[in-house]
């Protein structure tokens, strides 16, 4: 069986989970899932990162051994991933790493020795002992050169990292190296024999350009005098493991390396090697240091290093806890479903590029795509089945004798169109998902909800359903539906593991959607007859204001909650932290995208107007909006338009307004007309072209 074993990095074990952590542990599993699905045996690789003097420091502050610490903060982690159902319970990770490991410990030591009696391509020793003088930025765990940090103001005080702002620490010590000077070469020939080591292309450059600008020796040991909170190096008690060469090696320890016993029940031989997902912000490590260090080690390379991008604030800002700008993830999971959390992670980022983050963004996304695209084709697709076809799955075929019949209805009697759309979707989604393109695979998927959302809206089954001679076409369009909804449940699975469950039980279907693959996905084979199950809803609609409210009541005022605080606290504290203020205030004058985004607005077809009585303002209209059911709307227009005049006219109708009653009607939304002249002399709004009901303005 083909294996596929995917990477997150290990998360230090001085900070809690935040949005970063999580959204690379929720693409790892999304694209575990997805390969898992395509036939492959998957591992899927996560976890804490538990050595260093930054560990070490945050331990003394919160007056524990750095051990207890860590064994605190991992628990939080795991907690915190098993409430959003990326744990192995709900079929996420395989394996959580943490580098405390004692088989981790035996297996750093042994991956040492290996490099130390290892030669250079020039034929050096690979590692030396020398003397290190410099600056190390512990938050980074990295040393820095002078390009990487900035100058003191006041001189005497210490420089500051670039990426934290924190001071360095001098180190002037003896350290063993490693001779990456000498890799350079290798390193640029292995990028280019292998294009896609380096993904995307813009960081495979960045990567290239940084080696071809010539490598320095890494230091790769401190004096356990320095950092004494890390493995020792082996034969030489006087130091310990740089924390990333000890981190780096966990993506081989974890699966065998070094332990006969994990390689046995796990195995290194089979599933190495592995494609590591990471933030962009460690690529190095990942794309030079580390297949360096392989290469000494005799080891094969990994099959890629998939760098993403950064989450930012709404205004674009780096997350840090200094602007206070960082996500609650306790607040994220009261208030969205993890499927919820898990689409807009996906489709809201371009993989590879960074992406930014609000709350309203994710209501909105929550509402618009979720609960308006595929729920409610869900809901509509199986409450007009439960009503018009006794709650089966129609049969599919129109007979030749009906033709004529449903074309008049604006029904193709040959459902050969839809198949090759879904077809020609479920190909360029999978080919997509392979590339990590996750959020034009969803765009892909989104683009078979609106073609299905339109065949209903066209053929109108509420119509076909009066009329005896039309049930073929009404069973043909139904079944349409509800096979477009399996198509959906297998490619959606991944992102949405939970929902498309929901909708497989929904659609009567036995079996999980996990275990079909989306490639072999055939038109047909929802099987006519088969019974749907009770059909509920999948994704409430949120209401934005309130959710906002509540959102901004919680995390107004409560101050970042610290990793020592956290790990004080019991460890079977049951929710992520890290607290703070996520949104700041848009200017009042001005709306955001996001607000505009929230007035959902649709085109609609004007089925019926009447005046209503006794009141000589008022116009009560049926209108289709491409929903199961036309809705009631009343406009104050009646002074102007004939009421018999408006029939057949598509207009603009303001669809998520509150329904209210005017005159004993309830009036679901509102009719957009121009204000003209001074006596505001309403004039509807309208399309020159042809838009189907339902279509949505943006
Ligand atoms: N411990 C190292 C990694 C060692 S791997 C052998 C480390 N840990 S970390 O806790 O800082 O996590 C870094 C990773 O978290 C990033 O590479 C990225 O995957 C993720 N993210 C952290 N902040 C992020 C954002 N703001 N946005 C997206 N992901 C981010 O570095």
């Amino acid at each position: 069986m083909k294996t596929f074993y995917v990477t997150t990095p290990i998360y230090y074990a001085n900070s809690l989970p935040h949005l970063g952590s999580l959204y690379t542990t929720l693409v790892a599993d999304a694209l575990k899932r997805y390969k898992r699905q395509r036939g492959y045996e998957t591992l899927f690789l996560t976890g804490m990162d538990e050595h260093g003097i930054n560990v070490q420091r945050a331990a003394e502050r919160a007056g524990l051994q750095p051990k207890e610490f860590v064994d605190r903060v991992a628990a939080i982690f795991q907690q915190t991933f098993a409430a959003f159902g990326l744990d192995g319970a709900h079929g996420g990770y395989d394996i959580f790493m943490r580098t405390t490991a004692p088989f981790h410990y035996a297996g750093v030591q042994q991956f040492w020795r290996r490099v130390a009696r290892a030669r250079t391509p020039k034929g050096n020793a690979a590692i030396y002992k020398g003397h290190y003088e410099g600056w190390f930025c512990a938050a980074c765990a990295a040393y820095k050169t002078e390009d990487e940090y900035s100058k003191p103001a006041v001189s005497g005080e210490s420089p500051r990292c670039l990426v934290h702002e924190t001071p360095l620490d001098r180190v002037s010590e003896e350290s063993y190296f490693f001779r990456l000077s000498d890799y350079g070469e290798a390193l640029l020939d292995l990028y280019e024999r292998r294009p896609d080591f380096v993904w995307p292309e813009e960081r495979r450059n960045e990567v290239v350009s940084f080696v071809r600008a010539g490598l320095q020796d890494l230091s790769v040991s401190r004096l356990k005098s320095s950092v004494a909170w890390a493995i020792p190096v082996p034969d030489d008690s006087a130091h310990t493991v740089y924390v990333w060469f000890d981190a780096l090696t966990n993506y081989i320890t974890a699966i065998g390396f070094g332990d006969e016993e994990r390689e046995r029940v796990i195995g290194f031989e089979k599933f190495w090697p592995a494609v590591h997902l990471v933030g962009k912000d460690i690529l190095r490590f990942h794309a030079v240091y580390w297949p360096a260090f392989l290469m000494a080690a005799g080891l094969e390379q990994p099959r890629a290093i998939v760098a993403h991008g950064m989450w930012l604030d709404r205004d674009g800002r780096k997350m840090s806890k200094t602007l206070g700008n960082t996500i609650d993830l306790d607040v994220l999971h009261r208030h969205f479903s993890n499927d919820t959390v898990r689409y807009f992670c996906l489709r809201e980022m371009v993989f590879g590029q960074d992406g930014r983050f609000s709350y309203e963004a994710v209501i909105e996304r929550a509402n618009s795509d979720l609960a308006s695209g595929l729920g409610n084709l869900v809901s509509r697709t199986l409450t007009m089945i439960a009503r018009y076809c006794a709650g089966t799955i129609p049969p599919p075929e129109i007979g030749e004798e009906n033709y004529l019949q449903a074309k008049r209805a604006g029904v193709n009697p040959d459902p050969s169109d839809h198949a090759s759309a879904l077809e020609l979707a479920r190909d360029q989604f999978t080919t997509l998902f392979d590339e990590y393109g996750f959020s034009r695979a969803l765009e892909v998927a989104w683009s078979l909800i609106a073609r299905t959302d339109k065949l209903l809206s066209e053929a109108k089954p509420w119509e076909l359903v009066k009329d005896e001679r039309q049930r073929e076409t009404l069973n043909a369009v139904l079944y349409r539906a509800a096979e477009t909804l399996r198509w959906l449940a297998v490619m959606l699975h991944p992102v949405l593991p939970d929902a498309t469950r929901a909708i497989w039980r929904q659609l009567g279907l036995t079996g999980d959607p996990a275990d079909l693959d989306p490639a072999t996905l055939k038109w047909g084979e929802i099987r006519a007859g088969t019974r749907i199950g009770e059909v509920e809803p999948l994704f409430p609609r949120l209401d934005r204001k309130k959710v906002m409210a509540e959102i901004e009541s919680e995390t107004k005022g409560q101050g970042t909650n610290t990793v020592q605080e956290s790990a004080k606290a019991p460890s079977t504290a049951a929710t992520p932290h890290n607290a703070t203020h996520a949104n700041v205030a848009a200017p009042a004058e001005l709306i955001s995208i996001e607000d505009f985004a929230r007035v959902d607005l649709r085109v609609g077809e004007i089925l019926t107007a009447e005046r209503v009585p006794k009141s000589d303002k008022l116009l009560r209209f049926t209108i289709d909006l491409g929903e199961p059911e036309p809705r009631q709307i009343l406009a104050g227009i009646a002074g102007y338009y004939e009421p018999e005049k408006l029939v057949g006219r598509k207009v603009i109708v303001v669809a998520n307004l509150k329904p209210r009653k005017l005159r004993g009607f309830e009036s679901q939304g509102m009719v957009l007309a121009a204000s003209v002249g001074p006596e505001d002399r309403p004039v509807l709004a309208t399309f020159v072209e042809d838009v189907p009901n339902g279509a949505k303005l943006k």
